[in-house]
């Protein structure tokens, strides 16, 4: 740059040159708040003609320019509304070809390049939604066909892991469905790789931990939504909460053990907060802070979890109680948190967030209005579609237009799926994709 020439303004979101998000039935996107359903799929085309595609490079044309809107961001994007962005990341340190593909990556993205001459730094793949659990609040529908990613899918995943700085595998349960297994088993991580999983921590048994052993890097979520049995087993159905507490307790152990080794294994938990956790925030804390670990906090989302979503509906809200006292009360657990806990900026990072949540404003839905629409919509996500519609229009400022124009893409899709489904599945079929327990 010239001593004349202005400096350039920064780009505020990192993620179309920074991240691809693959789900289970191929779709490609670039982050998980837009309003695209995808920008491409791995059924019509391979991820590097995605990642380089017409839609690709039309997003960083004008998420560079600053224009969200015809880059299809979401208005409710986290990073767009607090103005933090999402800011691009300083260098992981690793093998050569890893290196160099971030600094090109770096390079483009500073200048706003559409065309991109490196490849994803970040891949988030959900492999298949076959899980063994059917958690109450999971977005999945876990009605047969379950989808997973086709086997030319995992070979181009692999092809372009060699490259990227980090690989996050959550979708279905990982280390029950087949396509993460295959996955694990052939991936070989660049040195600095990191490997992320998000789990329900059912099948971390020792024979599990020790094929772990392999990526030195690990970021691992748990995912436990309760504390107490009674409070696990009526969220995330089909688990036992004595196996998953142990299984816990198992990894906490084994990435002490690996440090010796000079592997890096953080291991934190992840508690989707919703009206039948509300009352169990102090106990997940303390819980936490006995094993030494984080806690991360998120809100439930899905506008059609009506009898969960607290942060939507009022009712559901005040049907937990005395909300204010729970969340009090989460909050002293952390102050008797021991002194040497490490994570209590975290947690108590999540539980503001959730504060901030609760704080937003909430619609309430009559009883009669919700039976009268019920008979209409039988569907309950597209009874949810139609609250999320008016919420967004009352509470969140998106103009009637764009929802209503959003809302057709995602219907008009969904009855293309339907249509192109081809012959039915049977639950026989489903339930072949999950591994059995052994
Ligand atoms: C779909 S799961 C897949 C990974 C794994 N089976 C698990 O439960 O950790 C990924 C994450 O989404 C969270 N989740 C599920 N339903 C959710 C919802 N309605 N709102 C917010 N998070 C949700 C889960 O708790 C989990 O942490
Ligand atoms: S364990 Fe994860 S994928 Fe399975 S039902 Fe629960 S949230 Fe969904």
């Amino acid at each position: 740059m010239t001593m004349n020439e202005p400096a350039k303004p920064t780009i505020p979101c990192k993620f179309p040159w920074d991240s691809a998000y693959i789900s289970p039935n191929g779709d490609v996107r670039h982050c998980c708040s837009t309003n695209l359903n995808r920008i491409g799929t791995l059924k019509e085309n391979t991820l590097e003609e995605i990642w380089n595609g017409p839609l690709y490079q039309k997003i960083r044309k004008h998420v560079a320019a600053g224009e969200f809107d015809k880059a299809f961001c979401s208005p409710t994007c986290e990073g767009l509304r607090s103005g933090e962005g999402y800011p691009w990341s300083p260098l992981q340190k690793g093998a050569p070809a890893m290196e160099a593909n971030q600094r090109r990556g770096e390079e483009n993205f500073r200048r706003g390049a559409e065309h991109a001459d490196h490849l994803p730094l970040h891949l988030c793949v959900e492999f298949s939604d076959a899980c063994n659990f059917r958690c109450v609040m999971c977005l999945y529908d876990f009605i047969p066909p379950y989808n997973s990613v086709p086997k030319d899918g995992v070979d181009q995943v692999l092809k372009m892991a060699k490259y990227a700085n980090r690989v996050a595998l959550m979708g279905g349960e990982v280390f029950a469905n087949k396509p993460d297994l295959r996955f694990l088993s052939e991936y070989d991580p660049p040195e600095g790789g990191r490997m992320g999983f998000i789990t329900n921590a059912s099948r971390l048994d020792d024979a599990m931990l020790e094929f772990l052993t392999k990526f030195k890097r690990i970021d691992m979520t748990i995912s436990i939504d309760g504390f107490t049995k009674e409070t696990f087993e009526k969220i995330r159905v089909r688990g036992r909460f004595e196996l998953v507490d142990a299984n816990i307790r198992r990894m906490v152990a084994k990435s002490h053990e690996v440090a010796a080794l000079g592997h890096a294994w953080n291991v934190r938990l992840g508690t989707v907060v919703m009206r039948s956790n509300l009352a169990d925030l102090a106990n997940a804390v303390r819980y936490a802070a006995a094993l030494g670990i984080a806690v991360e906090f998120g809100p439930v989302k899905g506008f059609h979890l009506i009898d969960e979503n607290i942060f939507i509906y009022q009712d559901t809200l005040e049907a937990t109680g005395d909300w204010r006292g729970h969340m009090a009360a989460a909050h002293k657990a952390l102050e008797e948190a021991p002194a040497d806990y490490a994570h209590k900026d975290v947690v108590a990072r999540g539980l503001n967030l959730i504060q901030e949540y609760l704080d937003r404003p909430k619609m309430r839905v009559y009883p009669g209005l919700r039976a009268a629409l019920k008979r209409l919509i039988r569907s309950d996500k597209d009874l949810g579609h139609v609250f999320g519609l008016y919420f967004d229009w009352r509470h969140e400022g998106v103009p009637l237009t764009t929802t209503v124009h959003y809302a057709t893409i995602k219907v008009m899709r969904r009855l293309s799926r339907k249509l192109a489904l081809g012959p039915k599945r049977t639950l026989a079929h489903a339930e072949a994709d999950v591994v059995p327990a052994p």
